[in-house]
């Protein structure tokens, strides 16, 4: 069986040009007021896609920032964008559910991201888990993700919401929990 948190699953889809919703104005404006400015601090981007999320905390924030992802193409599409005078983020293919998390260029980070990614970890608990291991104290889990229940019963994209449980799963066990809405989105800024 193909499970959702493998290359398996993932490669494919990105090799043959499946593409994810885009950042927008007003996600990036939320993402900006909860992490603030980076000042060079290191932040960790996990299931960075085509990067989009991982270059705009390196490059308009001041993080020093590292994308992963589980699918070679889709890191190799992240690093091509990366041709400009100033160096972008680090790029690492990484399984978060399994991989050596040593090998990570920091071993810990002020700030760890993942948009539209939780939804797909099968063990919920062990991947928080992992990302608590490599928060620093203080620092803050930005998780963006759908929620169930916001689109009509028809749209077949319904199944992308992460459903109550899960919702307790995800925000149980943190100091400080802040929450903001977006249409068929929410973003959590998570502090241990
Ligand atoms: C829906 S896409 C979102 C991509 C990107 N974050 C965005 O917002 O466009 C989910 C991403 O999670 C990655 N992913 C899934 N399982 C993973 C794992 N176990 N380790 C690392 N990345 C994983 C996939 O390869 C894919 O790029």
């Amino acid at each position: 069986m193909t499970t959702t948190a493998t290359a398996a699953y993932w490669e494919p889809l990105w090799a043959g040009g499946r593409r994810y919703r885009q950042l927008d104005r007003p996600e990036n404006r939320l993402m900006d007021e909860h992490l603030g400015p980076g000042r060079g601090r290191p932040a960790l981007d996990i299931g960075c896609g085509d990067g989009a999320l991982a270059r705009h905390l390196h490059h308009e924030l001041g993080y020093r920032t590292t994308g992963i992802d589980i699918s070679p193409s889709a890191v190799a599409l992240a690093a091509a964008h990366d041709e400009g005078p100033t160096p972008g983020p680090a790029w690492r293919c990484v399984d978060i559910t399994t991989s050596d998390l040593t090998d990570l260029p920091e071993p810990a980070y002020a700030v760890i991201t993942c948009r539209l990614v939780y939804r797909w970890m099968e063990d919920k608990t062990a991947f928080l888990n992992r990302v608590r291991h490599l928060l620093v104290p203080g620092g803050t889990f930005w998780v963006v993700t759908e929620i169930a229940g916001r689109r009509e019963d028809t749209d077949p994209l319904r199944g992308l919401g992460i459903r109550p449980a899960e919702v307790e799963t995800l925000t149980s066990g943190w100091s400080a929990v802040q929450a903001a809405d977006l249409d068929v989105l929410r973003c959590y800024a998570l502090h241990p």
